[in-house]
């Protein structure tokens, strides 16, 4: 165990006093595929769910995945399949009983997300389209409204949700805190709510049973496909309760994200892999095409592959982007098929149909998070983890293309059953403690933000050293330690701490990870090293000491439930 970084700051975001409280059987927190799901399932059991989300309740993530949800629905397909596919992009790091789960469930999940109205794309027979992505042998990606699969993903459930009385939706309810009983159990959380009348300002959300599906972090980097809410909140609670997250230095970045210039910042344009899926290839400046010697995929190699080729094929010829030709695939396929990767083309002068698209790797996906076990308990009794927030060991070192949806969905319905047949009282509770505007309280002025995203782009990014990681880790502690950085309990600066404890946690496994791995890439350990077969798994000790273990991939986290 290495117990050496110190956080600092005390255990909680240091918000006023609730000035009000809601009750339910369960609180979930977040809107996207895996708190709808959630939501849903939970009511099945007849439970009151709270359910509440950052923003509007379509603003995560979800609605923004284009490529679709894999799972083994055609007749020359099978979980088994599924499962070599998802082992072999999770590089020797997947927990296998983990994968089972996702695999075998899968198709019933996707057959109950279509029960509840989603609409996938058809072929001439009827049956549901499928298309291939990087890393899968077949075709098994169902998609909808061509490249609109999350929208369509989220139009449904955010229909069926709000057809239910027995889920209570708030919105603009950013979360702040876990709340513990006495025992340490999950007893709700503090919100803030930016809403009117008795829902407004800071509250408490109780509940014996709390479900985070807070997805993502990807504005720790100054490019990412993840939208603004995704500041990792959910990790950074987590943590802050003492629960233990897991594999966070695998931070997948998309290979064929929408090159819009020098400057761009935050939330970019994906191009979905399953344009590569429909023939489109990748070229370097020179015309070349440059996959066919790397990898017997070619331009359909798993996505860490693809992303670290492109960066090294950048590197080598100093461009700062390589290109996407998908003039073959005529425009026909381009305005059926992917009519939101087109208009944002169009939108910047680019003609898929007639030109070359500029392409560049960018933040996407967190593949590790809070540390769950197969019906998503994390190591806090009562706290639960879904989705992108959720580390369930189903993408190892790096997540198989579009098994997120479907990760959402099935463990969902696996985090459901488990609280239904584990009923809670209310407990006694004990909030979080009170210092607002306390320049001590550790909350980080939002005015860091930006220099916390340059420091991850450079020194944390796709390239990583024993150097670069050093700068990164000293350079965030210095900031988290320093009454200077000192912010106020507002929103953007809850945010902003939230992603310096997402970034400091990621850059210490990053640096102690010394070889490369999936989607971790060391410059100075550029093999595989099969000593490292390992997950690092790491919790705040009660003074803001961070303790990281190794854990083989086929531990699971035990909570005493
Ligand atoms: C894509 O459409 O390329 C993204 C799908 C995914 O991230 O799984």
């Amino acid at each position: 165990m290495s117990g050496d970084g110190f956080v600092g700051g005390p255990r909680s975001l240091s918000a006023p006093a609730p000035g009000w409280t809601a009750t339910a059987d369960v609180v979930v927190v977040g809107s996207g595929v895996a708190g709808l799901t959630t939501a849903l399932r939970l009511r099945a059991h007849g439970l009151r769910v709270l359910l509440v989300t950052k923003a509007t309740v379509d603003e995560g993530s979800t609605r923004w995945a284009q490529g679709g949800i894999a799972a083994a629905l055609a007749e020359d397909d099978s979980p088994d399949e599924h499962m070599a596919d998802t082992l072999e992009a999770g590089g020797g790091l997947c927990n296998e009983q983990a994968v089972r789960v996702l695999v075998t469930e899968g198709p019933d999940a996707v057959r109950e997300l279509i029960a509840w109205g989603a609409q996938f794309d058809t072929d001439a027979t009827g049956s549901i389209a499928l298309t291939r992505e990087g890393g899968h042998h077949r075709n098994r990606i169902a998609h909808a409204g061509g490249d609109a699969t999350g929208a369509e993903v989220s139009r449904a459930l955010v229909e069926a949700v709000a057809a239910d009385p027995g889920i209570e939706l708030v919105e603009r309810a950013l979360v702040l805190d876990l709340i513990q009983d006495s025992r340490g159990h999950a007893a709700g959380v503090t919100l803030h709510v930016i809403g009117s009348g008795t829902r407004d300002g800071v509250g408490a959300a109780l509940a014996p049973n709390v479900v985070l599906a807070t997805g993502g972090f990807g504005q720790v980097f100054g490019q990412t496909t993840n939208p603004y809410v995704a500041t990792g909140d959910g990790v950074a609670l987590a943590l802050r309760a003492g629960a233990a997250v897991a594999d966070l230095e695998f931070v997948q970045f998309h290979p064929t994200v929408l090159w819009v210039g020098p400057l761009a910042q935050g939330q970019q344009p994906l191009v979905s892999e399953a344009v590569r899926g429909e023939g489109a290839v990748l070229l370097d400046d020179a015309g070349n095409r440059f996959m066919l010697d790397v990898h017997p995929m070619a331009d359909l190699a798993p996505r860490d592959v693809v992303a670290k080729t492109i960066m090294r094929r950048m590197r080598e010829t100093g461009a700062a982007h390589v290109w996407l030709d998908g003039r073959d695939l005529g425009a026909d396929t381009w305005v059926h098929r992917f009519p939101t990767i087109l208009a944002e083309c169009r939108l910047r002068g680019i003609d898929p149909v007639s030109d070359l698209i500029p392409v560049a790797p960018a933040q996407h996906y967190a593949s590790g998070g809070v540390i769950t076990d197969l019906d998503g308990h994390s190591t806090i009794p009562g706290l639960y983890a879904c989705g992108e927030v959720a580390c369930s060991g189903v993408h190892g070192a790096n997540r198989l293309a579009s098994n997120s949806l479907l990760e959402g969905l099935v463990f969902a319905r696996r985090i459901a059953e488990a609280i239904a047949h584990d009923p809670r009282p209310i407990s006694d509770s004990a909030a979080p403690a009170i210092s607002a505007n306390d320049r001590d309280s550790g909350v980080i002025a939002n005015s860091m933000r930006r220099r916390l995203q340059q420091v991850m782009d450079t020194d944390a990014g796709v390239l990583r050293s024993r150097d670069s990681l050093t700068t990164a880790t000293e350079s965030i502690a210095v900031t988290m330690a320093d009454p200077a950085s000192g912010g106020r309990p507002c929103t953007e600066d809850w945010e902003t701490t939230n992603l310096h404890w997402v970034a400091y946690v990621l850059a210490t496994h990053a640096a102690e990870r010394e070889e490369t791995r999936g989607s971790h890439w060391r410059e100075d350990f550029p093999e595989s090293d099969p000593n490292w077969r390992f997950r690092l798994v790491s919790t705040l000790d009660p003074s803001g000491r961070l303790l990281t273990e190794r854990r083989p991939p086929q531990w699971l986290p035990r909570s005493e439930q």
